[in-house]
């Protein structure tokens, strides 16, 4: 069996690994990495196959940025040569970005079982592009392997049928748990100068967040108003970067007490720092995830979330702008509610997707 693994940003990459690794251990079976290049920047990319233990992928398509129509068929165009080509038993996409349901498109049009890896999350908000992603992914694909109960609830209100729906568990777990020694032996937040405990950490990337220079800039404001009370260290995404240069803000951020800024870190360093940290201040989708999981407060600076169970069992609370400093009050007075661990968010993920594909593809 050869199953192609669509792996593209920065968040796929930590969903594909225990996956790739679980397939290899079976035996004839045979796992085939796809990078579409969506991220590209060593730091971006490079440094996750490293850290995740990954071969270089097989195919390179090498498709980087553009907007959204150039990117999503950049990279038809190019996989849907790789996917003919070499026709695989099955493709399994991860996620919610571009790349994802560029690839499903193509397997689902080429007649190849398509596989979605975290399906029936919904934020019920068009306007965030992974939302269009992920309806239009889970529409066409075969399989819809999903991360929690309330993802299974949506996809059967929206009238797909009980067989195409596995529930699995969250995969990130795996790739967390795969790396806990590294994480725990790692340095970083003391070679930034963090005291454990006493500073939060801070990931933003949203659109909706960075693109618009009014609302970067109120967002640097309160920055600087929570840093004052608790240090912060913000490893800036690239799109994050580019912005706060264009609007000017970068010299105001960067010279704030108490604010450290850094280039995005590798996973490894990434999660030494989270599990060090006082609280989390993001937009981020898998951050939210990671901290419910490790039990760390997260400040989520959304109107909403497609991960509903982060906020209802775990750590996370979605906070707008307007309230952003009285939950960054609590978060310094140790008053932050404590959560648990979703169902199934237990490492084992990878184990129930092989399994899952050994029924489905196996004979
Ligand atoms: C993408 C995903 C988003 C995901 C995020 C994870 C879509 C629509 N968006 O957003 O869901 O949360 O990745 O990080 O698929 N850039 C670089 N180097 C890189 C990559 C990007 O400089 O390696 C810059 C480019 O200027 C690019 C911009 O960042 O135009 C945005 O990159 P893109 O992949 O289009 O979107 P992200 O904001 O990264
Ligand atoms: N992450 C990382 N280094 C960073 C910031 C994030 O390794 O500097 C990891 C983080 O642990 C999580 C993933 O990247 O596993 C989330 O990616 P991102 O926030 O870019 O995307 P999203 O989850 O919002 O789609």
């Amino acid at each position: 069996m050869r199953i192609h693994l669509v792996a593209a940003a920065r968040p796929n990459f930590m969903k594909i690994a225990p996956l790739y690794h679980a397939i290899r251990r079976q035996s004839g079976w045979v796992p085939v990495l796809i990078h579409t290049g969506q991220h590209y920047d060593a730091n971006m990319s490079e440094a996750f196959f490293r850290d995740l233990r990954l071969p270089r992928p097989d195919h390179h398509l090498e498709v980087g940025s553009g907007t959204h129509a150039e990117q999503t068929g950049g990279v038809m165009m190019a996989y849907e040569r790789v996917a003919v080509a070499d026709r695989p038993t099955c493709i399994v996409v991860v996620g919610d970005v571009n790349s994802t349901v560029a690839c499903a498109l193509v397997g689902a049009k080429a007649r190849i079982p398509v596989v979605h890896l975290e399906a029936g999350l919904r934020s019920r908000d068009r306007s965030m592009p992974e939302e269009i992603n992920r309806l239009a992914t889970d529409a066409i694909s075969d399989v819809l392997w999903t991360p929690s109960g309330d993802a299974d609830e949506n996809l059967l209100n929206e009238g797909v049928s009980r067989e195409r729906i596995e529930l699995v568990g969250n995969v990130m777990i795996d790739s967390y748990e795969m790396l806990r020694t590294e994480i725990e032996r790692d340095a970083t937040p003391s070679a930034l100068g963090l005291l454990q405990g006493r500073y939060a950490v801070v990931t933003l990337h949203r659109p909706s967040n960075v693109d618009r220079a009014e609302s970067l800039g109120q967002l640097v404001e309160e920055l600087q108003w929570a840093a004052a009370r608790l240090p912060i260290v913000f490893p800036l995404h690239p799109r994050t970067r580019s912005r706060l240069q264009a609007f000017g803000l970068m010299d105001r951020l960067r010279s704030a007490p108490g604010v450290t800024l850094c280039d995005p870190l590798g996973y490894v360093q990434f999660m030494s720092v989270v599990c060090g940290a006082k609280g989390v201040i993001t937009d981020s989708g898998g951050v939210q995830e990671e901290t419910t999981y490790l039990g760390i407060p997260c400040l989520t600076l959304r109107d909403n979330t497609e991960r509903p169970v982060t906020v209802s069992l775990g750590t996370n609370r979605l906070v707008r702008l307007d309230a952003f400093r009285d939950a960054v009050t609590v978060l310094v007075s140790g008053g932050w509610p404590v959560g648990t661990v979703p169902p199934l968010w237990d490492g084992h993920t990878a184990q129930r997707c092989v399994n899952s594909l050994q029924r489905r593809f196996g004979g």
